[in-house]
């Protein structure tokens, strides 16, 4: 098949080889034949893989999933291990072990649990929006060959809860596995799900039995993706999956009513094979395809179900990030794509307004006031920006449009509002700009350190990977942050510095774990040059200094540097909470100094991790959208690098720096630059001080956007061209630990709107550019021919769910962990970097009296354009809002809802307040997501000293209160009134206890649960 045109369908997950190693294979037998597994491993597993090798029947299996591990609630797999009766799930294999899994004993010991469960759950698959081949209680019915029900179903004295905007729960369908408790507990970590197996009718409770709206639940969707039947179901499948389920309730019941009647005389067989027939006619007008997170950098990937262009469902379970996570974001975040206010036509300025025009009208007027500007004022008078939602493919073509084609370095993305402090950090020290590890080496790290991160919120997958190894495998985790957030509370130490002073205690840990011996001095004096040097330059940061400087105690950072030295392994996140200050660049040098102080990188488990923020924001600087940059990060005044591009491209190139984003900005005001164009990008909410922003864009000779919807941004347009969203184009996205993912096309273009890949060309092509890319793939193939980095990288080898992780080498080999054999400089040396810290460009003081920070929150993605268009969300959450702190609450009066005025230096706006003591003292935090009124109205342009990324966090306000009060902004249904209930798991011993379970068989060994949780 074409690798560029395939359709991709992907099939059910093969059960997994166990984590990490668990030993050598032995010998065993199953069945009377002689096999081989690994020792140690869930037999379930390698029963699993005989079964497939074999040609044979698995052994029934209805709570085992393999990323959840044993729960041992269904006993459906009863084996017989050597002569005794035994869970397959909750054993592991042991050498000379002999197993049957079909003796009479072990038969009658699944038939009789599967009983129990029909016992529990109505059989009306043919009406059932679940009957889609892949329900396992149906698939079930059908492998143990079940023609009559041995108990009779009871119904559950509850009602179903419709009451999440997202899923609905059956508690009459609910067969009690409690996988979705395992998933919601253990994995997700957000522990709202229990079931109280003392109650005399046992059903999932959220929040220990408040119902789904407004308990704690964050609608991240896992236990809804592995729930084996249709107690947990999206409702955006109700009454669209199936030929016949859209019936009204009563011909619904009718229908069941008519097969419970003759279920007793025919059998189950005939009805089974009925519904097979519907599931099969379903599946062929049933779209599967795989696509990757268009929300966060955490690079998750999974199918998107659809019949048309209705969305059916969102099927986690092979991403090689995620497996089974999703966010609510990826998991139900996507009305945005069939929003009415998705733009379908090219617009143009006529005078105050806009109207439609034809894609060769609009592109002629871009192609000729482009080219006009270019020969009036030279290359230099024009900018690009690309976008970090956009493909690598895409910011591969604007910074080839850019350079090749109008002559200029103006090119830059939306990483300058973010990523770049922490790449400069990482390029002063260690030599790539990304990632050091993976996400398993962040689970597997001994110690996690967080810094300036609001990881559960921002980066919702990934921080579950730190909750469950905090949870349940000892992880130690440290907070810093003005903010208690959820990490924060977890945490095992969590402190607040002071604003911007971040750079003063991590220099401080440095010192003290040199001055202390608990540095690694094997590895400084092998891997690590500029010793003496960066010694010298932390004589100011004593223990004493930072405490002072940073308003934390002696104790609590000797503590802190102790740990952290003692840790086995460690690495340390750090976000926007870092980088959106003067000194973002320096503090993340700071991070990635002390790493290297004690030891952290080059081994599995270690080393430095910026997360990053938009999907593809790595990618969009990967890919060449820098004003300093090539893709793969040759530098355009490299020489060498240069003429490359120049074969490569058959041109002349600039051999100068061009501008970024915020110069761009200046040089507008400053009267040099007259044109732009901006693809993908609400630049006006994005970027600080969105009043002089929107000045500058009002001064442009001539401004091009291209976007989905009619951003805040296009009003200043002259053209506005509609693209189209991830789900409805290909490409390739880099997330945050530097993997490479496909993204297929789920859906046609809406309009006439098109991608952002094929407008790019043909702007460049009315620049007579030439150009003649049919496809994504043939844009990946130029841009590995010339990008050493990238020299491996294929679609081919991207087919499905594979990746890759740059470096990739022209063999195809990936790179999951960085400087495993040396760091990336010529002498393959770490460089440790002294620093000097400077104070924040703009603090609080008398007049601006408050502490302004900002950031992400969980449902809403970044400014908004796409979640407060998913009516979901959009019901959790309407309203913009800032969050004080019951100090000043106090102090001044306020209680939640009340509306006050804020202003800054640089702007003003109004809002409602919600009091929390989430924050602390006089410090106030906003949501970015703020529909009309963005934050940055608010922000001014001080920047990073090295990089020009804005200084967000560095904001003084002064507040006003207002005569109105509101409600509170965050209504009932928002999870954050929710109150979680933490345990381990689904706790199956106290099912066990119940007075009326008996274990199915004679002989049964109960095997406890919390094995291999890992
Ligand atoms: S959930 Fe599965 S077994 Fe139950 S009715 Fe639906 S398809 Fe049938
Ligand atoms: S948080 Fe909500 S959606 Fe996520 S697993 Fe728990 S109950 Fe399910
Ligand atoms: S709702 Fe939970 S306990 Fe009930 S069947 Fe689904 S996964 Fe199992
Ligand atoms: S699969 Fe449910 S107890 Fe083993």
């Amino acid at each position: 098949m074409d690798s560029k045109t395939e359709a991709y369908h992907s099939g059910h997950p093969a059960a997994t080889l166990p984590d990490g190693d668990a030993g050598n294979f032995c010998a065993l037998q199953i069945d009377g034949v002689d096999t081989q597994a690994k020792a140690g491993e869930r037999l379930i597993d390698a029963l699993n893989r005989d079964a497939i090798a074999r040609g044979r029947k698995e052994v029934p299996q209805v709570c085992y999933h393999p990323h959840l591990g044993p729960i041992q609630t269904c006993d459906t797999c009863m084996v017989e291990i050597d002569g005794k009766l035994s869970r397959a799930c909750g054993a592991v294999v042991t050498p000379g072990m002999k197993v049957v899994t079909g003796s009479a004993a072990a038969m009658a010991a699944q038939h009789e649990a599967f009983d129990r469960i029909l016992g529990n759950h109505l059989l009306y698959c043919t009406v059932c929006d679940n009957n889609n081949q892949n329900c396992t209680v149906h698939n079930t019915t059908a492998l143990l060959n079940i023609e009559h029900q041995k108990y009779p179903y009871k119904e559950k004295p509850y009602q179903k809860d419709m009451s999440n905007p997202f899923y609905r729960y059956d508690p009459d369908q609910c067969i009690l596995c409690g996988r979705c408790v395992e998933a919601c507990q253990n994995v997700q970590v957000n522990e709202t799900l229990s079931i109280r197996w003392e109650d005399e009718h046992p059903r999932v409770l959220w929040d220990g039995g408040h119902e789904i709206g407004g308990s704690s639940c964050v609608s991240c969707g896992h236990c809804v993706t592995v729930c084996p039947c249709n107690a947990l179901m999206e409702k955006s499948m109700l009454g669209h999956a199936g030929y016949f389920t859209k019936l009204p309730a009563d011909a619904l019941t009718g229908m069941i009513d008519v097969v419970k009647a003759i279920e007793p005389e025919i059998g189950y067989g005939p009805i089974l094979q009925l519904s097979e027939t519907e599931a099969a006619m379903r599946n062929a007008r049933v779209k599967r395809t795989k696509t990757v997170c268009t929300y966060c950098g955490v690079g998750c990937s999974f199918d998107i179900w659809t019949k048309d262009r209705h969305i059916l469902k969102v099927e986690p379970g092979q991403g090689a990030a995620n497996n089974i996570s999703t966010c609510v974001k990826g998991k139900f975040g996507w009305d945005y794509v069939n929003s009415e206010d998705r733009l379908e036509t090219p617009l143009i300025r006529d005078g105050d307004s806009f109207r439609e025009a034809s894609w060769e009208e609009a592109l002629e007027l871009v192609g000729r006031r482009l080219t006009e500007i270019r020969t009036q004022h030279g290359p230099d008078a024009l900018g690009f920006i690309s976008s970090s939602k956009c493909t690598n493919e895409e910011s591969y073509l604007m910074q080839k449009l850019a350079r090749a084609v109008v002559g200029t370095n103006n090119i830059d993305n939306c990483s300058r509002y973010c990523q770049s402090p922490a790449t400069q950090g990482l390029f002063r020290t260690v030599g790539y700009g990304g990632d050091s590890g993976s996400i398993s080496d962040i689970a597997q790290s001994g110690l996690v350190m967080i810094v300036g991160s609001n990881t559960a919120e921002a980066h919702p997958v990934l921080a579950t990977r730190v909750k469950r190894a905090h949870k349940l495998n000892g992880q130690k985790l440290i907070v810093a942050d003005i903010r208690e957030h959820e990490m924060a509370r977890r945490a095992d130490i969590f402190f607040r510095p002071n604003p911007s002073t971040d750079a003063v205690w991590l220099s401080a840990l440095s010192r003290y774990i040199l001055d202390n011996g608990l540095a690694r001095t094997g590895f400084l004096a092998q891997w690590v040059n500029g010793l003496d040097e960066y010694r010298k330059s932390l004589e100011p940061f004593t223990l004493e200094y930072a405490a002072e400087v940073c308003g934390l105690t002696v104790e609590l950072l000797k503590q802190v540097a102790e740990e952290f030295a003692a840790a086995k392994s460690a690495c340390i996140l750090w976000a926007m909470g870092v980088t959106q200050h003067c000194g973002g660049s320096d503090t993340s040098t700071a991070i990635s100094n002390l790493l290297l102080v004690t030891g952290n990188y080059m081994r599995p488990g270690t080393g430095a991790y910026p997360l990053r923020g938009h999907n593809n924001v790595q990618g969009a600087s990967d890919f060449g959208s820098m004003p300093a940059y090539f893709p793969g990060y040759d530098k355009v005044d490299d020489p060498e690098a240069r003429e490359r591009y120049e074969r490569g491209w058959n041109v002349k190139l600039p051999t100068r720096k061009g501008l970024d984003n915020h110069e761009m900005v200046e040089a507008i005001h400053a009267g040099s630059l007259k044109g732009m164009y901006l693809v993908g990008e609400d630049m006006y909410s994005a970027d600080s001080n969105a009043n002089f922003v929107g000045d500058a864009f009002s001064k442009l000779d001539f401004f091009v956007v291209q976007d989905c919807f009619f951003s805040l941004t296009c009003r200043y347009a002259d053209v506005v061209l509609p693209a189209s969203p991830s789900l409805e184009k290909e490409g390739t996205f880099t997330s945050t630990e530097r993997r490479i993912q496909r993204l297929y096309q789920v859906m046609e273009p809406l309009g006439e709107s098109r991608p952002d890949w094929e407008i790019i060309q043909d702007v460049a092509n009315k620049l007579y550019a030439g150009w003649n890319y049919a496809h994504p793939a043939d844009i990946m193939h130029e841009s590995a021919a010339l990008a050493p980095m990238f020299a491996g990288v294929t679609y081919d080898r991207l087919a499905g769910y594979k990746t890759l992780q740059w470096p990739v080498a022209v063999d195809g080999t990936d790179t999951p962990l960085l400087y495993t054999e040396k760091f990336h400089f010529p002498d393959g040396k770490a460089r440790l970097y002294p620093l000097k810290w400077i104070e924040p460009c703009e603090q609080a003081g008398a007049e601006f009296d408050v502490h302004l920070n900002n950031g992400r929150m969980l449902e809403h993605f970044h400014e908004g354009n796409m979640t407060y268009r998913v009516p979901g969300i959009h019901a959790e959450t309407p309203e913009g809002f800032m969050e004080i702190s019951p100090a000043m609450a106090e102090e001044r009066g306020l209680v939640t809802g009340q509306w006050v005025d804020v202003a800054s230096r640089h702007g003003e706006l109004r809002t409602q307040v919600v009091v929390t003591d989430r924050v602390h003292a006089k410090q106030v935090y906003m949501p970015l997501n703020r529909p009309k009124h963005p934050v940055n109205l608010l922000t001014g342009n001080n920047t990073d000293r090295a990089t020009h990324t804005p200084a967000y966090k560095e904001t003084a306000v002064k507040m006003k209160t207002l005569p109105w009060k509101g409600k509170d902004p965050l209504p009932p249904l928002n999870f954050r009134h929710g109150h979680p209930t933490p345990q381990r798991g689904v706790e199956v011993e106290r099912k066990w206890k119940r007075t009326d379970y008996r274990a199915p068989g004679n002989g049964l060994v109960q095997i406890q649960t919390g094995q291999q949780k890992g």
